[in-house]
């Protein structure tokens, strides 16, 4: 694992960022997966600024979403399709038809779970980026019993939604999801997870040094061969 800490959010975009730039411009094709929530905005930021400085396209990139809210309209404003191009697509020149997110209002949530597996697996992640929950979560692999395996529907824990109802406000927050699994994540050939704060502290404490164990999900990357981890200090207290 490669650990990289720095003073502010700011840096870690920055650096975040031109790594993912790198990349893009290496194999302007590039797959690449993204999250929502609050660690990756930055990068964001930094990315859609970098476009319009001419230092980057996204105009043959596909993309991956980690996960998306089940029963919650795809045009409301706490979907992660709406988080995700009003935070960057709007802002740069992908193209809609190479934007690819689960569907959390299929019919059949098992279909379109393989459905979306079988599509990561022809087109395969490039570069995943992460955040982690404070539970040790990855996408909306919550802590378990077991490791999960492919993309599934998922019912949110309580630190889940205590974390995320803040953005709730008229419709309550769901409670079920659908998420990429754990093989979903890993089989990502770069992964790179954001985690900024103290209240991430012991799950990057998890991540980098607890047991491997589904207790902590995001441990299981520590056998995934090219991890960065990018982190403040408050983050990385425990270390
Ligand atoms: C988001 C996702 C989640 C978040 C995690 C951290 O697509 O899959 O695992 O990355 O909950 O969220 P923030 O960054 O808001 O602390």
């Amino acid at each position: 694992m490669n650990l990289h800490i720095f003073d502010t959010a700011e840096q870690i975009a920055v650096a975040v960022g031109n790594m993912m730039i790198e990349q893009l411009n290496e194999k302007p094709e590039s797959v690449m997966g993204f999250a929502t929530g609050a660690s990756p905005v930055p990068t964001y930021k930094y990315l859609i600024k970098c476009f319009n400085e001419g230092k980057v396209s996204f105009k043959d990139m596909t993309t991956f979403n980690l996960d998306e809210y089940c029963d919650l309209p795809v045009e409301d404003k706490n979907s992660y399709f709406t988080f995700m191009h009003e935070n960057l697509f709007n802002h740069i020149d992908v193209k809609e038809e190479n934007v690819n997110f689960l569907n959390g209002n299929a019919e059949d949530s098992e279909a379109e779970c393989v459905r979306y597996d079988n599509l990561i697996d022809e087109k395969k992640i490039d570069v995943q980026l992460l955040g982690i929950g404070q539970n040790g979560h990855i996408g909306f692999n919550e802590p378990a019993d077991k490791f999960t395996k492919g993309s599934f529907k998922v019912q949110l824990t309580q630190s889940t939604i205590d974390a995320n109802s803040i953005y709730f406000d008229e419709n309550p927050m769901p409670h079920y999801a659908l998420t990429m699994g754990t093989v979903s994540i890993m089989k990502s050939k770069k992964i790179i997870l954001i985690a900024t704060g103290a209240s991430k502290a012991d799950a990057i404490y998890g991540l980098v040094n607890g047991e491997i164990t589904p207790n902590c999900p995001a441990s299981i990357l520590q056998v995934h061969p090219d991890v960065h981890i990018f982190m403040d200090k408050a983050a990385a207290a425990k270390l």
